[in-house]
């Protein structure tokens, strides 16, 4: 069929941090319609609803999610290609990485920093994710998304304000798919931009579970040289730990809870508070 439900769905099954409790509903539209009946249908009958995509920049609490879950995923929402107008078409279920390597084999550069993004196309679109300088919504040129009347519209870049890992509009709606642009370049130029990005990220961020960067880079100072000059790297609460490579980052080290992860923010804030009179924003959702 067009979707497929599941009850009471580990939520650690679902996220990059391998944590988190059972979601009550969890859905899996593969087409827009189905995306569409499942929110209207939940709406209805005044059930919360989220949308998670690869769950990499999430963190859910042990407690679970109350309501229903939506993951868009298979069908339409999987679909990735390159158009008559040399623009890359990708649905909100696509991992960006797919993005970089479809644009990557019909010549295509700018996309390169998404190579090591954990994410799919939706979430980023979500919270205008970003690498190496550039940002989701400098490559967009228009998002299909499902708006508060149950409509399917596509809005041109002008028609949605971005902001650095804050898009306000796709809190409210929920995007679909999107058509970003990058410039013709030769194979050469790619992969050099390609190596190049994954050369920093593996030099600098860790392996391990996580959920990419935790907290927001304020003005005065980058999170993770806080985090670092804080004497916090490698400090933990249980298997969580402050990533030794990166302290912007929280591993888990095997078996955490979100309490623990959660239990590290705190600590780490309450530090930032008190020693350098920074109040630290998440940049994953919780
Ligand atoms: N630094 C330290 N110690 C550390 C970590 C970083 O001193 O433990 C210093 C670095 O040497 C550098 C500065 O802090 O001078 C900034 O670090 P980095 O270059 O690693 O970039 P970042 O600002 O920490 C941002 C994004 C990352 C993205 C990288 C690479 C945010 C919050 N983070 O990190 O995005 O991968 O640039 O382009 O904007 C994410 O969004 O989840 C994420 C990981």
């Amino acid at each position: 069929g067009a979707m497929t439900v599941r009850l009471y769905e580990p939520m650690r099954r679902h996220t990059t941090m391998l944590v988190g409790g059972p979601a009550q509903f969890w859905i899996e539209p593969h087409t827009f319609e189905a995306f569409a009946e499942a929110v209207a249908y939940c709406r209805e009958r005044g059930i919360a609803v989220r949308v998670v995509g690869r769950g990499s920049n999430l963190l859910v609490r042990d407690g679970g999610i109350r309501g229903a879950v939506i993951h868009p995923k298979g069908g339409e929402f999987n679909d990735c290609h390159v158009d008559e107008e040399g623009h890359v078409v990708a649905g909100a279920g696509v991992r960006l990485k797919k993005v970089a390597s479809v644009a990557e084999a019909a010549g295509i550069g700018g996309f390169e920093w998404m190579e090591g993004i954990p994410g799919n196309v939706g979430g980023a679109l979500r919270m205008n994710a970003g690498a190496m300088g550039v940002e989701t919504f400098d490559q967009v040129v228009s998002v299909t998304l499902l708006g508060e009347d149950g409509e399917i519209v596509t809005r041109s870049r002008d028609e949605v304000e971005s902001f650095y890992r804050n898009v306000p509009e796709l809190r409210r709606n929920f995007a679909l798919k999107a058509v970003f642009s990058g410039e013709p370049d030769t194979a050469e130029n790619i992969r050099q931009r390609w190596d190049d990005s994954r050369a920093k990220r593996r030099a600098t961020q860790p392996v391990a579970a996580s959920a990419g960067c935790i907290f927001k880079n304020p003005e005065a100072v980058p999170a993770g040289m806080l985090v670092d000059e804080l004497g916090m790297k490698g400090t933990g609460e249980g298997p969580a730990e402050v990533s030794a490579e990166h302290g912007n980052f929280i591993v888990n080290r095997g078996g955490a809870k979100a309490g623990d992860v959660l239990g590290l923010i705190e600590r780490i804030r309450g530090q930032a508070r008190m020693k350098r009179n920074i109040e630290l924003e998440t940049e994953v959702k919780i």
